[in-house]
Parts: structure tokens; sequence; C-alpha cells
């Protein structure tokens, strides 16, 4: 099945980024309808994931100075029973999240710096789900310096690793890959990840991308790299659908992910 909407996420990968800073403003109807839907939305690969939408005021969930002025926030639950519920997690909030940005709604995936109690009371949560990440959502407010502080020192958000550093010394050169595999490739080194640790390593085969994690990359609580994973392959699919090529995934052991593999 493939992604809907999949071309306007594809531009919304290049305008995603992590806001901290909103303007206060309510949700207009037609953005709220629109994020409804993208909530309802069930997709294949995610089974046991859901993304709830928490209309209201939602300073309250966000900790500290970090996140102000949120009208609305997301709440990434997922089946901790399911199998591959992290990067399911991961995969149906990434698609909810450039739902938002293709709507020029503002995000931003937060593991850390937010209240799970406060957010639970949103959002009906069923006896053997858990809330694995929130989302402020919003417009964008007047960066300041807290904002400011984040994206440079703490997260270097924005920067990412040369593909080439994220290859696996098993995996195809990307000079001799097909085209759809480099714009897939492109897609998900976009992903976000918890302090943008890119924690994801990709081997390309003839007709497939494996996704792995890098055991190297920092452990962070609370924020699995499964979660981060999960983000990745939604923007690789995404390319790949960009790129005019359909494929199926297949969830493998750790640490290994998972492997999309095209028709031949
Ligand atoms: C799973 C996950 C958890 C995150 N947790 C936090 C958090 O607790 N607080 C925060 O300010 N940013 C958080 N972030 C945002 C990252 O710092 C940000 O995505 C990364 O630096 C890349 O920047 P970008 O999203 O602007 O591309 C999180 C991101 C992910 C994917």
């Amino acid at each position: 099945m493939s992604i809907p909407n999949y071309s306007n996420l594809y531009k919304a990968i290049a305008v995603r980024h992590s806001t901290r800073a909103y303007n206060g403003m309510p949700l207009a109807e037609d953005h709220l309808q629109a994020m409804r839907r993208a909530c309802a939305e069930r997709l294949e690969l995610a089974k046991g994931a859901r993304v709830i939408l928490a209309p209201g005021p939602a300073d309250r969930v966000f900790t500290g100075l970090a996140i102000k002025g949120v009208p609305a926030f997301l709440a990434m639950v997922g089946d901790t029973a399911a199998p591959h519920i992290e990067e399911a997690a991961g995969y149906l909030g990434e698609y909810v999240v450039l739902t938002a940005a293709s709507s020029g709604l503002s995000t931003c995936w937060v593991s850390a710096t937010f209240r799970p109690e406060e957010a639970a009371k949103s959002v009906n949560l069923e006896p053997a789900e858990k809330i694995f990440a929130v989302s402020p959502l919003g417009y964008e407010g007047q960066a300041w310096l807290v904002e400011t502080f984040f994206n440079t020192m703490v997260s270097k958000s924005r920067t990412r690793k040369p593909l080439e550093e994220l290859l696996s010394a098993d995996s195809m050169p990307l000079s001799s890959s097909p085209r759809w595999a480099r714009v897939a490739l492109e897609a998900a080194r976009l992903a976000p990840s918890a302090y943008n640790r890119q924690p994801w390593r990709f081997t390309i085969g003839p007709n497939s991308i494996r996704v792995s994690i890098d055991p190297e990359s920092r452990e962070v609580k609370g924020a699995p790299k499964q979660m981060d994973c999960g983000m990745a392959m939604m923007h690789l699919e995404i390319g790949a659908l960009a790129a005019g090529v359909t494929g199926e995934w297949e969830f493998l052991d750790t640490p290994d992910v998972a492997v999309f593999t095209v028709g031949s």
C-alpha cells in the first residue's frame, strides 16, 4: 500500500524542522480537519500504533521553558505488546508530522521534555498502550533564546551526516546505485532523531535498502533508536515513491531494523 499524499509529504521533508516557539493561535478549522484525517489513517506497517490529536492549550504538557504557546499536541501512542511497536510509532508519527508540515503547521518530536501524566489526561489510553512521544502542534512563533540554544548547542538541529557516512561496509556504493535508492536515502537522511543522533545505517542492494541501528550512536533514555529508525523508514519510502518506485517493508531482527524491497 502506498503512502497517502506522498508527493506533498516529499516536499514537506525539506521544510519540516523542530519548532519550540509557538504564537499561541488556536488551530484553524481546516487545519484541525486535515490533522484529524491524518490521525485516522491506518498504515499497514504501523499495526498497534496510533497518533492522537489533543486540541486545546497544551503548554502544561511540556516541561521547562523550552516549548511554549502550544495550541494543541499530538500523542504518539503504541500497544506495548505489539511487535516492532517502536518502529511503528516512529513511522506513523512521522507520517502525521509530515502531514502537519505540508499544511503549514509546526511540530517537534518530544520524548524527554514533557509530562506523561499531563499528556495522558487528554488521551484515552488502552491498558496495554503507552505514550512513546508527543509533539506540540501549532503555528511557529518568534524564535527566542531558548530555541536558538536548543538548535545550536544541544541538538545541532538541521545538520545531518553525509550519506557516505551512513552506508554500511557491505553496501553497494552510492555512485553505482539506482536513482530511486539515492533519492530515498536523501529523504531518509533528513528524518528527525532524538538529539539529532541519526542512529541509522543503510545497506543498498540491487533492489533493496536495509535499515540497521548504528550501535555507536548515543543512547537516550525514553527514546529507543528503533523509533528514530521508523521515522527514517517513512522518509525513505516517501522518497522512493517520489522517484516512481513502490516497495514492501519486512521487519528484521536487531541490530537490523527492516529491509525495503522494490519490484525487480
Ligand atoms: C524521538 C525524538 C525525541 C525528541 N525529544 C526531544 C525533546 O525531548 N526535547 C526537544 O526539545 N527536542 C526533542 N527532539 C527533537 C530533536 O532534537 C530534533 O528532531 C533533531 O535535533 C533534528 O532537528 P530537526 O527536527 O529540526 O530536523 C526529539 C526528536 C525525536 C525524533
